[in-house]
């Protein structure tokens, strides 16, 4: 039991070293989202040319498309540091006013999941981004006094999966806003190899274009699928990653030829079987195949979306008739 519990241990560190190592630190070794990166590298070569703080950046898209690894990217092409905070865990103003002034000039502080933060800290936000100042509250009640924080001019880069929560006057403070795409097969491709290469692996050429026609656009996913599909080969191959046995470990995993899980599935023949098709409400749909309706929303819609397999209308989610053919169902109306 120990033993396991070591083994276990061992194996998600292990998982963790892998994604630090594989993640790419400059902005040359990131690959695609090429509209995204010449702008940014425009805006820091100009905010370094008059040695000021890079304006505030949003970045948003789906998960694991690459706004973490932008974000530190950002402050490595700035030669500054970047400190992390989550949105959902600066609870107090006290919790803001500590990480803000800890902040050298040209700092970047990158707040991930920025739709999640309380209202009232993005409140105070507003003056920080805007003049570099911090207006507090000090003293208890009856007895309390404004007071004014003068902060270093820093850059907030903030990430999200759902711009459109975010409110505008938020949105509006942010000098850059990039969308990261869905990544080609190409761009996947050259992740993998990348990927490969860093883990000092060898991989086929067509084996890495297999790998990243399943992961749909992700690199996230592409690199996931990686690191299960070199277990395989380790294990019950030659060492060495060839298509056949990456074709064993997808099947395996049990992702389709389009990259598609079970989850997805699941959530196609639920619209098909039991809504007859769609269309079919967030809530409906959820309930149905016991996923949360925001997991529905981030992880699983948008790639269905951007293949064509299913679509949105004003009266909810509808499939496609591209996915009565990917999934071999005669549509009966
Ligand atoms: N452009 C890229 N080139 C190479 N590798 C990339 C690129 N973008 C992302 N990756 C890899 O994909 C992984 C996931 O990226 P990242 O964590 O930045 O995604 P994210 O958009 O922040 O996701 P989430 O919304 O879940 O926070 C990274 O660890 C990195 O290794
Ligand atoms: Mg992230």
């Amino acid at each position: 039991m120990k033993d396991e519990n070591i083994i276990k241990q061992y194996s998600l560190d292990d998982d963790h070293t892998i994604d630090n190592t594989i993640r790419p630190e400059s902005i040359s070794e990131y690959i695609g989202q090429k509209d995204v990166k010449e702008n940014i590298k425009v805006f820091v070569e100009a905010a370094k040319m008059r040695n000021e703080a890079l304006d505030h950046v949003l970045l948003y898209g789906p998960p694991g498309l690459g706004k973490t690894t932008l974000a530190f990217i950002i402050a490595h092409e700035m030669g500054t540091h970047i400190k992390t905070v989550s949105g959902p865990s600066i609870e107090k103003s006290g919790d803001l006013a500590a990480v803000l002034s800890s902040l050298e000039p040209g700092d970047v502080l990158f707040v991930d999941e920025i739709h999640r933060m309380p209202r009232y800290i993005e409140e105070m936000l507003y003056p920080a981004m805007e003049d570099f100042s911090l207006d507090i509250i000090v003293g208890s009640e009856g007895n309390s006094r404004n007071i004014k924080i003068d902060l270093p001019p820093f850059t907030l880069v903030g990430a999200t999966t759902r711009a459109g929560d975010l409110s505008a006057p938020l949105r509006d403070r942010f000098g850059i806003i990039s969308k990261l795409q869905f990544y080609t097969t190409e761009e996947l491709c050259d992740i993998v190899k990348r990927t490969a290469r860093v883990l000092n692996m060898n991989i086929d050429e067509d084996a890495a274009l297999e790998l990243a026609k399943r992961s749909r656009g992700t690199p996230r996913i592409a690199n996931r699928l990686f690191k299960r599909v070199r277990d395989f080969a380790l294990v019950k191959g030659s060492g060495s990653i060839n298509l056949d046995i990456t074709n064993q470990a997808l099947e395996r995993l049990q992702i389709d030829k389009m990259g598609l899980d079970n989850t997805d599935h699941e959530m196609l023949l639920a619209i098909i079987n039991k809504f007859n098709g769609g269309p079919v409400g967030l809530e409906a749909l959820s309930s149905s195949i016991g996923e949360e309706a925001t997991t529905i929303e981030d992880v699983y819609e948008p790639y269905l979306l951007q293949t064509g397999l299913l679509k949105r209308t004003s009266r909810g989610r509808m499939v496609t008739d591209k996915a009565y053919e990917v999934l071999g169902i005669e549509r009966k109306n």
